[in-house]
C-alpha cells in the first residue's frame, strides 16, 4: 500500500518536472481580466518550445524582447532565441502600432504559426506580454505550452495605476526594490510612488544637503511594536541606510524597462524630523531633534515662518527632478500637526505678513501650510512637472492643478473631483496593505494599529468612482493605488506577504471593466499564485482557504 502511494507521487513528479516534454495548456483567464478574448474556431493551437523565437521588430521592442525571454526562461526552463527576423512559424512577434487612443492598449492575435502581440505603444506591448506570460501555468517548468487559438483586446481602465512603498520607515536595499518592481509589472502596475523620506529616516542623497543623509538616514534605535504612551521600549539597535543618487538613477531605469514610472514622495510640511535632526535651524524651536525612533506624528515640522525652509525645498527639489523624470512629484502634506506653528513667533509672524485669518478655508495655520505647499508646486509646475499631495492639501485651499490622493476615505477624492482636480483613490478601509488580512490577529504578522481587516476580497470589491459624480466629474477619477507603510515590515519577504494576493485584486480593480465576479476572480488569482509560487514571492493564503501556518514566523525571519 505504501509503495503504490510511493509510486503515484513519484510519478506526479516526474509529470511536472516534463522529462518526456510534457505539453501544459495556456489559460488567457488572467489577473487582471483582458476586456475581451475571443476563441478561433477551427485553426491549430501554437506550441511555444525551446525552438521558439522571439521577434523583436525594432530596436523600440528590443528590452520586451528581452522581459519575455526572461520570463519565460524562469517559467519553462529554456530561453527563446531572440532575432529581428521573422521566420518561417514557431514565434512569438511583437509589434508597436496598434492604433488606439489608449496608448497602453494591446491585441494579441495566437494562430498555429506564431503569436502577435501588438501594441499602441511599447508599454501596450509590454502588457500584452504579461497576459502571455500569465496564461502560462506556473508549475510548467520545462514543459511545452499549448495556446489554443484566439484574439485577445485590451486596454485599461484607470491611466494611474499605482502601488506605494514606504522605504523610510525601513530601508529595503536595492535589489529588494527591483523586486518589488518586478511585483508591480506582473500586475500591470505603472506608477510606483515610493515614500522616501519621513521623520524616522532620510533615504535619498542630496548633493546640495548631504547631511540628510550622513544625519538624517540613520536612527539610534527602534520602539518595539506599536509603541504609545505607554511603551518605552526601544531595542537600542541603530538602524538606517539609503539609495545613493547613482542607485537611484538605476532604479528608475529598472522601472522603466518595465514601463513603471516612479513618482518620488518628498513628504512636506509634516513628517520631516529626520531633516530636523539633520538641520536643527529649519524646526520651529531649533532643536535639538533625534531621527525618530517612534511610530506616530511627530511634532516638530519644518517651521513655515523660516526663510531657510524655502531654500532647502528648492535644494531638495531641485535634486529630485534631476533624478526623476516623472511628470507627477508628490509632495506629502499630510498629518502635519500646528502646535509648533500655533506657539512659533516667526510662524506667526508670517501669518500676520500674509494677512491670513481662520475663515472658511480652514485655520490660518491650514492656511500656513497651503503656502509651504503653493511654494514647493510653483517651484515644479516651473520646470513642468505635476504635484500629488495627500488630501489634506484641500485644507487651507489647495492649489490649482494639485492632484489630490484620498487616502482618509474617499471624501478627498470625491471633494477633489468635484471641484475640477484630478483625485487618485486610495481610501485606507480597502487599500492599505500594511492593515492585516484577516480577523485572526493573532496568526498574523503585526499589521498597522488603527484599521480593520483588508481582505483580498474587499479590495476587489472596491469601486474606485465615488457615487453621484457626473461623468465630467468622474473623469477626474485618473486612478486608484495601494499603500505600503513599513512601520512593521522589516523585510521584503514580509512586504511581499502584505502584498500578495491582496495586489491581485488591485490590479484587477485598476485595469479591468469586468462586473465584478469573486468566485471567478479567485479561480484566476489562483492561477496567478502559481506565477507567485514561480516566482519565489511569499504570499499571504487565506483567500485560498487553506491555514497559514507559520507564516507570521518565516516573514520575521526572512531576507
Ligand atoms: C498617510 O497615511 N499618512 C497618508
Ligand atoms: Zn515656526
Amino acid at each position: 500500500m505504501k509503495f503504490i502511494h510511493l509510486l503515484a507521487a513519484a510519478m506526479a513528479i516526474s509529470a511536472v518536472s516534463c522529462s518526456e516534454r510534457v505539453k501544459v495548456t495556456a489559460d488567457y483567464q488572467v489577473v487582471p481580466l483582458p476586456q475581451t478574448i475571443t476563441e478561433t474556431a477551427g485553426e491549430q493551437a501554437f506550441v511555444l518550445n525551446p525552438d521558439t523565437r522571439i521577434v523583436a521588430t525594432d530596436s523600440s521592442m528590443t528590452s520586451n524582447a528581452e522581459l519575455l525571454a526572461g520570463y519565460i526562461a524562469r517559467m519553462n526552463g529554456f530561453t527563446p532565441e531572440i532575432t529581428s527576423d521573422t521566420p518561417g512559424d514557431n514565434y512569438i512577434i511583437l509589434n508597436a502600432n496598434l492604433d488606439n487612443v489608449n496608448k497602453e492598449a494591446y491585441e494579441i492575435n495566437v494562430s498555429s504559426s506564431h503569436i502577435a502581440i501588438n501594441g499602441a505603444s511599447p508599454a501596450g506591448t509590454f502588457y500584452g506580454i504579461q497576459t502571455i506570460r500569465k496564461s502560462i501555468p506556473g508549475n510548467s517548468g520545462n514543459c511545452d505550452v499549448v495556446f489554443s487559438p484566439a484574439t485577445i483586446s485590451d486596454a485599461p481602465r484607470f491611466s494611474y495605476r499605482g502601488a506605494h512603498f514606504d522605504s523610510s520607515r525601513h530601508f529595503f536595499d536595492a535589489d529588494s526594490i527591483k523586486i518589488f518592481i518586478d511585483m508591480l509589472a506582473l500586475h500591470n502596475i505603472n506608477h510606483m510612488h515610493w515614500h522616501l523620506t519621513d521623520d524616522q529616516g532620510w533615504r535619498v542623497e542630496i548633493n546640495r544637503r548631504p547631511e540628510l543623509t550622513r544625519t538624517g538616514s540613520m536612527r539610534a534605535g527602534t520602539i518595539i511594536g506599536h509603541g504609545g504612551p505607554d511603551n518605552n521600549s526601544f531595542d537600542s539597535i541603530p538602524y538606517g541606510g539609503y539609495y545613493t543618487q547613482e542607485q537611484i538613477r538605476d532604479i528608475v531605469d529598472y522601472a522603466s524597462r518595465r514601463h513603471i514610472t516612479i513618482v518620488p514622495e518628498i513628504d512636506l510640511p509634516g513628517h520631516m524630523q529626520a531633516a530636523l535632526a539633520s538641520y536643527p535651524e529649519l524646526g520651529c524651536t531649533g532643536g535639538p531633534y533625534e531621527v525618530w525612533q517612534r511610530w506616530g506624528i511627530s511634532d516638530d515640522v519644518l517651521c513655515a515662518g523660516n526663510d531657510s525652509i524655502y531654500a532647502f525645498i528648492d535644494d531638495v527639489l531641485d535634486e529630485i527632478t534631476e533624478l526623476f523624470p516623472s511628470e507627477y512629484i508628490h509632495i506629502g502634506g499630510d498629518e502635519c500637526p500646528k502646535v509648533r506653528w500655533e506657539k512659533c513667533p516667526k510662524c506667526q509672524a508670517r501669518i500676520r505678513q500674509l494677512g491670513l485669518r481662520d475663515n472658511e478655508h480652514g485655520t490660518a495655520e491650514q492656511q500656513l501650510q497651503s503656502h509651504v505647499m503653493r511654494h514647493a508646486t510653483e517651484f515644479l509646475t516651473q520646470r513642468g512637472r505635476k504635484v500629488i499631495g495627500w488630501d489634506e492639501i484641500l485644507e487651507g485651499g489647495i492649489t490649482p492643478d494639485a492632484i489630490v490622493m484620498s487616502w482618509r476615505g474617499t471624501e478627498g477624492g470625491k471633494a477633489a473631483a468635484e471641484a475640477g482636480h484630478d483625485a487618485i483613490m486610495t481610501p485606507s478601509q480597502y487599500l492599505y496593505f500594511d492593515f492585516v488580512q484577516s480577523d485572526d490577529r493573532e496568526s498574523e504578522p503585526l499589521g498597522a494599529s488603527w484599521g480593520d481587516p483588508v481582505t483580498v476580497e474587499l479590495v476587489y470589491s472596491y469601486e474606485p468612482v465615488p457615487e453621484n459624480l457626473t461623468p465630467e466629474q468622474a473623469a477626474h477619477i485618473i486612478g486608484v493605488q495601494a499603500n505600503l507603510w513599513t512601520e512593521y515590515v522589516p523585510t521584503m519577504r514580509h512586504a511581499q506577504y502584505m502584498e500578495l494576493p491582496r495586489l491581485g485584486a488591485l490590479a484587477e480593480v485598476q485595469w479591468s471593466n469586468a462586473a465584478k465576479d469573486y468566485p471567478a476572480f479567485l479561480q484566476r488569482l489562483k492561477r496567478l499564485a502559481s506565477i507567485y509560487d514561480a516566482e519565489g514571492y511569499n504570499y499571504a493564503r487565506h483567500a485560498f482557504e487553506t491555514k497559514n501556518e507559520d507564516c507570521a514566523n518565516e516573514t520575521q525571519t526572512a531576507q
